[in-house]
């Protein structure tokens, strides 16, 4: 069975579904995409979409008993979507990983300093917790200068440092790698949902190996990929 690993699928806690009738049509949308488990993860970013842990598994219940009434099988666990800033480490004292996994999801902003997200992740792992970076490819600080991007694409598993690292320094990318995190794709990046930079950059990760999971990051049944598109680049 198909995971959605990023979804926002509950109803009312952030920029997703605003009914449970609208997070109902998505649910079948996802179903009939091929998909047999979704992690829902709504925004978590003080003082924009700030529902409590208590919130989020209240609408996960409620939607769950409304889907079995409705025989739709698909099977929906809790998450989050925690937005990196200073207020990540309050909500982190009881954090929501996704589902049963020790994977908590971080939406990086692309003003941040890259230092700041190294230094987080390595206190959520230190915490017992493994970060997940939400659609990296969707983030400025794993692109590249245009310049750059063949020299990356060709030895990128060799190591080689590139976003102005200095020799002996490891670039964001590979110091997150190093030390265990999770990185997510939104299927639509690979699909040039969000313009050719993105899907050029989807395509680079993905060629050499950074993903280890994938979702739609779905907001309403219209944002659900259908099967056919669903495929990546290189699969047969
Ligand atoms: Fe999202």
């Amino acid at each position: 069975m198909t995971e959605d690993w990023h979804c926002h699928l509950l109803p009312g806690l952030d920029d997703g579904p605003a009914t449970m009738d609208e997070s109902v049509e998505m649910a079948m949308a996802l179903q009939k995409a091929g998909f047999g488990s979704v992690y829902c993860t709504p925004h978590l970013i003080k003082g924009c979409f700030d529902a409590d842990k208590g919130a989020v598994k209240a609408k996960l219940a409620a939607l769950q008993a409304r889907l079995q009434n409705e025989n739709i099988d698909l099977r929906i666990l809790p998450g989050r979507e925690y937005y990196l800033d200073e207020f990540l480490f309050d909500y982190l004292k009881d954090p929501l990983p996704l589902g049963e996994t020790k994977y908590i999801m971080l939406e990086l902003p692309n003003h941040i300093d890259s230092e700041y997200v190294k230094e987080a992740c390595f206190r959520i792992k230190r915490s017992g917790f493994i970060p997940m970076i939400a659609h990296p490819e969707r983030c400025s600080l794993f692109d590249m200068p245009e310049t750059e991007k063949t020299v990356w694409f060709r030895f990128s598993r060799s190591k080689l440092n590139h976003q102005g690292s200095k020799p002996g320094h490891p670039s964001l990318l590979e110091y997150l790698k190093d030390l265990g995190c999770a990185f997510q794709a939104n299927l639509g990046s690979f699909a040039g949902w969000y313009g050719s930079q993105v899907q050029q950059v989807a395509g680079n990760l993905k060629n050499t190996e950074v993903y280890t999971h994938f979702g739609t990051d779905a907001h309403s049944a219209s944002g659900v990929l259908l099967p056919t598109d669903r495929k990546l680049p290189g699969d047969p």
